[in-house]
């Protein structure tokens, strides 16, 4: 059974029932398997089935043409139950519920909670299901998952962490990091440890510098309320993107079980070499906000103009963070991570790029500025490509860059499950490889923490501004040393044709 904490807001509909319905559909779900919804609305289960699956528009273009009674069997799964006015209440009546609808459809007492509410609440929740004897594992094993922001602070962090412990072991918290869920995300750990063409070269002798870049091109939409207090470096580079990096650093596994591969991460992320002085922090960390412009003819608004926005905000809505890792493997290796709002188009890449040949035998041929790259793109265009010289034909030895692709697309055959449905499916099978531990959310926030405050207190901090729809501010380019220059990548991954001769 999967009960769903703040099941009324915008989450359950949006992506939830949605993932379960694509894990229905697909024949993944167990035969005794049912939702319940619990939230502050007065709502029965009826209303509930027709917010999130006869009437959702998130769910629409899945059920078009689907059978009646098979979208029937699917909505018949789902229950709702009004916990009244607070979520820090008695669940005695929730309790019965549950157990009730683990009579009736024979769920073995195996429950998932999950919690898609504000993180304020995740203690009190936790507490409250505990006091019901609901996360004991006498019978049936019972699992959190919690979603994030999971704390707002290295101190809040530790404290939720505290909190949660005192209700449910380690072992049963699954913390959310829907970037985990992505294909592409775990096909960075194939990529590196299935290939022995890459891993040989993963390190400081071979590698001049990593650049990971995430834009959308979309603003705050209607979360300004909570995008205001948090900014772009808790919304996104916090978890998502320390998450990738992580899968870039960490050294091989033992093996590819959770903890394994969590022991890894956690060991990547604490070897990030933290910045505390503000003279590293003012050369190593750019923060900058959208500011309204036209795009197509169209006016955008500015980021203070956003609704639920203060008019004054300082938060931003672009970080770009330098950063260096102090292990054997990737001493003196520079690492540029960006993040933003209201970019060109929506992209998210790693860009791995090479050293030069040690011995430059084509001094003249144009390639000395132009490095190997592999770029592996996480969305959209899925894919990797190698970017690599060859010889143009003919006299001498002119050389243009090629480039060697690989598009998820073009696998035909398979299905590439969504984020959720994929982390779902995990945490029902147990296995939390994609959900992040306790010690990894702490180690990325040792990391980001000197960086908040230095941006929130320290002397001679800026706030750049950028127009709506440019690659962010300029002088972002300054941080790259050297080539001082972000790549900015285009909706397709192939940015440039690559060198051929057609006849
Ligand atoms: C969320 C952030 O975690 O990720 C949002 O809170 C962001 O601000 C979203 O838009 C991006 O996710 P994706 O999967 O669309 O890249």
């Amino acid at each position: 059974m999967l009960i769903i904490f703040g099941a009324s807001g915008d989450l359950t509909a949006r992506k939830l029932v949605p993932a379960i319905y694509n894990l229905f559909k697909g024949g993944h779900l167990p035969e005794h398997f049912v939702v319940l919804g619990a939230s502050r609305s007065n709502l029965s289960d009826s209303d509930f089935r027709q917010k999130v699956v006869l009437e959702s528009t998130y769910l629409q273009g899945k059920l078009k043409g689907a059978a009646e009674n098979h979208i029937k069997t699917f909505a018949d799964k789902i229950f709702y139950t009004d916990l009244g006015k607070d979520y820090d209440t008695d669940y005695t009546a929730l309790s019965g519920r549950i157990a009730d609808l683990n009579k009736e459809h024979q769920t073995d007492e195996n429950y998932i909670f999950y919690l898609s509410t504000p993180p304020s609440l995740y203690e009190a929740i936790a507490k409250n299901i505990c006091d019901q004897g609901l996360s004991d594992e006498l019978n049936g094993w019972k699992r959190l998952i919690v979603e994030k922001p999971f704390g707002y602070s290295l101190e809040s962090a530790r404290q939720l962490n505290e909190g949660l412990h005192q209700y449910f072991k380690e072992s049963q918290i699954y913390r959310i990091d829907h970037y985990l869920g992505k294909e592409t995300v775990q096909n960075l750990l194939v990529t590196r440890f299935a290939n022995s063409i890459f891993e040989p070269l993963w390190n400081r002798n071979y590698i001049h510098h990593v650049e990971i870049t995430n834009a959308e091109s979309g603003g705050v939409e209607k979360r300004g309320g909570y995008y205001d207090k948090s900014g772009a470096l808790r919304d996104m580079f916090q978890n998502h993107l320390l998450q990738i990096v992580s899968l870039v650093v960490m050294e091989p596994p033992i093996g590819p079980n959770a903890e394994e591969i969590r022991n890894e991460k956690v060991k990547a992320l604490k070897s990030l070499r933290i910045m505390r002085d503000e003279k590293t922090l003012y050369k190593n960390t750019i923060r900058a906000q959208y500011v309204a412009s036209v795009i197509d003819g169209e006016p955008v608004k500015g980021y203070r103009e956003e609704e639920g926005v203060d008019p004054e905000s300082t938060t931003e809505t672009y970080a770009a963070i330098k950063f260096f890792v102090d292990n054997w493997r990737w001493a003196d290796v520079p690492f540029y991570v960006r993040t933003a709002k209201r970019m060109p188009t929506k992209v998210t890449e790693v860009v791995i790029h090479f050293k030069s040949p040690h011995h430059q035998i084509f001094k003249d041929s144009g390639m000395d500025s132009k490095d190997n790259k592999l770029i592996i793109r996480i969305q959209p265009d899925e894919g990797i490509l190698v970017k690599f010289g060859v010889k143009v034909p003919g006299q001498g030895f002119k050389v243009e860059r090629a480039n060697l692709d690989f598009y998820y697309s073009s696998l035909t055959e398979t299905h590439v499950m969504e984020a959720y449905e994929r982390l779902l499916l995990d945490a029902m099978q147990g296995d939390a490889t994609l959900y992040a531990r306790a010690d990894e959310v702490e180690a990325a926030w040792e990391f980001v923490d000197p960086i908040l405050d230095y941006w929130k207190n320290g002397e001679d901090v800026k706030v750049y501004g950028y127009s709506a729809g440019v690659w962010g501010p300029t002088n972002a380019d300054e941080l790259i040393d050297g080539i001082a220059m972000w790549r900015n990548p285009e909706m397709n991954l192939a940015d440039d044709p690559g060198f051929c001769v057609i006849c």
